[in-house]
């Protein structure tokens, strides 16, 4: 669908998600000829840079960043032609002037990113509002954190929604936007053979890990007060968890696909102290090795709190209380500073009911499908088969599908995706306000009980699967994590 004339406003718009990941999305995007000729990029910021300053900060951060297709001097000129910077503060009502200058009056469409820090989302939209620049064209963009407790992210939902109606708001997460997370609706929706096995009669377990190699880096201002619960486990793998273990909805428009999704986050089991001790392990990184490299402790790396007890790494067991769900464990798991980085959704399916073979069911490996969203994206099926020659042995083998190798064409990145998404006006992949709220409400005896609770996070060392009371968390269901499961080459 050809997009209508737009002027993106990117508030942050010299901020680091500006600079890394936005501004390479368009130009992919420009490069592939879906931008409409007229349609700008207005980077809102508080400095004074001046347009020419501000082009060369953007020629020095952003375009080192675009790798493919190559970056000609012409296809550049164009979409540098398209930014247009804009200097105000976004807090003070009678800055808005250059802003009120920049844009164009309707039917152009208007999108506002607000790339900032959410203390600052219901100031701007109130700004926006008192300026007269919301106009029925008009859509907003919440990134993450959305929120950081209940009461925070019901705050943000009212105040943006004083000013945008609920279709005019999109929040993002950006693992919506991966490929693999839409195929996984095209493999559960779009294919037969799934639906009747995807229930309790059939899986024996779900294992979810989003594993990161990286550190904290410079981010350790935001995330010493976040840690893993918020910064991964309440958004991105929740949002995983929903596409794996929702209905069916009945069509791909945004709200029946959010309606289900919504079911999930509501039926999710809740925590109480004890069940929470027994079934949640927090850890954080002492030093250790990634990738043959000495890197610090958590608690040594730039700016760190001393005695910090933030967590880098949060392992559970959730449980889904419907009758698709009731007593299929699902594990979920992210980390920093992990042995690999990787993205991937486990199913695993029963184990044979008898064996007609001379081997006794316990050495026949389960069925599983694993989804793999990071480095690679691609589906993986184990089965069992005959080892070829004489005698009738059965040993397990993989049928794998890899994306990248079975469509050629061009990739998109998640950001590239989700803002031509919000151009268009595509609302399916964004997180509705109920839908936060009820992952909020999930969270949220976890981030209390913790709160009051003065213990340390497990250590672990950097480069390793995190605390080994991950694997007796599993362990204890006589089930292992998949890495742990696999047979050594
Ligand atoms: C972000 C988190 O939302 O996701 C980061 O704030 C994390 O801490 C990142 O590194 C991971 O995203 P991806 O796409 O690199 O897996």
């Amino acid at each position: 669908m050809a997009l209508t004339d737009f002027d993106l406003v990117l508030f942050g718009g010299s901020g680091d998600l500006a600079m890394r990941k936005l501004l390479p999305a368009m130009y992919a995007r420009d490069v592939a000829n879906d931008l409409p000729p007229t349609a700008r990029i207005i980077c809102v910021g508080r400095q004074d840079y001046g347009q020419d300053a501000f082009l060369h900060t953007v020629e020095t951060t952003s375009r080192p960043l675009i790798k493919s297709p190559a970056v000609t001097a012409e296809a550049w000129a164009r979409f540098t032609a398209r930014i247009v910077y804009v200097s105000l503060s976004a807090t003070d009502v009678d800055s808005y002037g250059p802003l009120i200058n920049a844009l164009r009056p309707d039917p152009v469409t208007r999108v506002y990113y607000l790339a900032t820090p959410p203390h600052l989302f219901s100031q701007i939209c109130d700004n926006l509002a008192a300026n007269g620049l919301v106009t029925p064209n008009s859509r907003v963009v919440l990134e993450k954190p959305l929120g950081r407790d209940l009461a925070s992210a019901k705050q943000i939902n009212a105040e943006v929604g004083k000013v945008f109606a609920e279709s005019q708001i999109y929040r993002i997460d950006h693992y919506l936007g991966k490929e693999t997370v839409q195929n996984l609706l095209a493999l559960r929706f779009g294919n037969i053979l799934f639906e009747q096995l995807w229930r309790r009669e059939w899986i024996s377990d779900v294992q979810i890990t989003i594993a990161e190699k990286l550190g904290v880096g410079n981010r350790m201002g935001y995330y010493d007060t976040s840690g893993a619960l918020r910064d991964m486990l309440q958004n991105h793998l929740l949002q995983l968890l929903c596409i794996v273990a929702m209905e069916p909805p009945t069509s791909i428009a945004p709200d029946a696909v959010r309606d289900a999704k919504l079911q999930v986050l509501r039926s999710l089991k809740k925590f109480t102290p004890t069940t929470l001790a027994q079934n949640i392990v927090r850890g954080q990184y002492r030093a250790g090795h990634v990738d043959g490299k000495a890197v610090p402790s958590y608690r040594d790396e730039p700016d760190a709190p001393e005695q910090s007890r933030t967590e880098t790494f949060v392992a559970m067991k959730a449980e889904i209380d419907t009758w698709r769900w009731a007593g299929v464990p699902f594990y979920l798991r992210t980390g920093k500073r992990m042995a690999d980085s990787l993205a991937e959704i486990v199913v695993r399916f029963k184990h044979i009911p008898h064996s007609i073979f001379n081997q006794p069911t316990s050495s026949f490996q389960p069925n599983s499908l694993v989804i793999r969203l990071q480095p690679d994206e691609g589906l993986r099926m184990n089965l069992m088969a005959k080892t070829p020659g004489d005698g009738m042995r059965l040993k397990p083998v993989e049928l794998e599908l890899d994306f990248r190798e079975s469509f050629k064409s061009p990739r998109m990145d998640a950001y590239e995706r989700l803002l031509l998404d919000v151009l268009r006006g595509q609302l399916t992949l964004f997180m509705r306000g109920d839908e936060l709220e009820a992952a909020w409400e999930w969270v949220e005896p976890i981030l209390n009980n913790w709160e009051q609770d003065d213990t340390m996070p497990i250590p672990y060392a950097a480069g390793t699967w995190g605390p080994a009371a991950a694997s007796a968390l599993i362990g204890r269901d006589g089930l292992q994590w998949r890495e742990e499961a696999l047979p050594e080459d």
